[in-house]
């Protein structure tokens, strides 16, 4: 019988994937985490040294904001990678999603603290400029995400942990739209997020979602429960 008519994924898979997703399972996460704090520390520093031009803070927020948003798409395209390709990055979501939600944090925080720097204008902003809002709504559905993205609470909701992470949907969503909504003009990259992100989300219909990967449910569980 040839390989790929295996049912299982691991034996259908052309060689050279499954040997690269043998190398990428031998990689750690940590330099995920690593990376994404030297990145914004580096960024800081870049505008604490005056080395960022005339407008050092609106090169952080937007250096973190880019952040975010690479992150955010990242996370949202480990399951479509595997499905469709059979490439098995599900070892680093976590950190990815982590990532994320640190460089969602540093953008706000360096937005309100730096940028606006009163309470009273930080909450006027979230209430009237609605790119502004949608991001916040980004924000507080990643929060939860943050919260439980540890094995103890994986193990303690079970299935209530899946139907809680469906909130990463509307939150990338939400967070490509900010992009677009802030941008003055017709300008190319955000709506190709959008439309990135978008289409991230159609692969994930039920009628796409077996692809070409074709793990079984309860395989598929398994995976994601062994490195979530
Ligand atoms: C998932 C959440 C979020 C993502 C993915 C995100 C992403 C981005 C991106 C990509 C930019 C533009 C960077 C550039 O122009 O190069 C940006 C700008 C900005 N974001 Fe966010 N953001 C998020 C949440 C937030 C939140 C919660 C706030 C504040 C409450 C916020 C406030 C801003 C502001 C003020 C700007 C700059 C607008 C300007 O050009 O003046 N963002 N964000």
């Amino acid at each position: 019988m040839p390989a790929w008519t295996s049912p299982d994924i691991t034996e259908r898979m052309p060689l050279n994937i499954a040997s690269c997703n043998a190398a990428l399972r031998r990689l750690p996460a940590w330099p995920v985490y690593m990376g994404s704090v030297g990145y914004a520390g580096w960024i800081f520093w870049l505008g604490v040294t005056d080395q960022l031009g005339a407008e050092p803070v609106k090169v952080v927020e937007h250096a973190l904001g880019e952040a975010a948003l690479y992150t955010l798409v990242a996370g949202l395209a480990i399951t479509p990678l595997r499905r469709f390709l059979g490439i098995n990055l599900l070892k680093f979501r976590r950190a990815i999603g982590l990532a994320c939600f640190f460089f969602v944090t540093a953008h706000l925080l360096t937005w309100a603290v730096l940028d606006v720097q009163r309470l009273s204008a930080v909450w006027a902003d979230i209430l009237k400029r609605p790119y502004i809002t949608v991001g916040m709504a980004a924000f507080l559905l990643l929060i939860p995400l943050a919260v439980t993205s540890n094995n103890w609470s994986l193990r303690r909701m079970g299935p209530a942990w899946h139907r809680l992470h469906v909130l990463v949907y509307p939150a990338a969503f939400l967070g490509a739209l900010h992009f677009a909504l802030l941008v003055k003009g017709f300008q190319l990259k955000p709506l190709a997020f959008l439309a990135l992100v978008l289409v991230l989300l159609l692969l994930r219909l039920p009628g796409l979602k077996s692809g070409g990967a074709g793990l079984s449910p309860a395989k598929r569980r398994a995976a994601t429960q062994k490195f979530r």
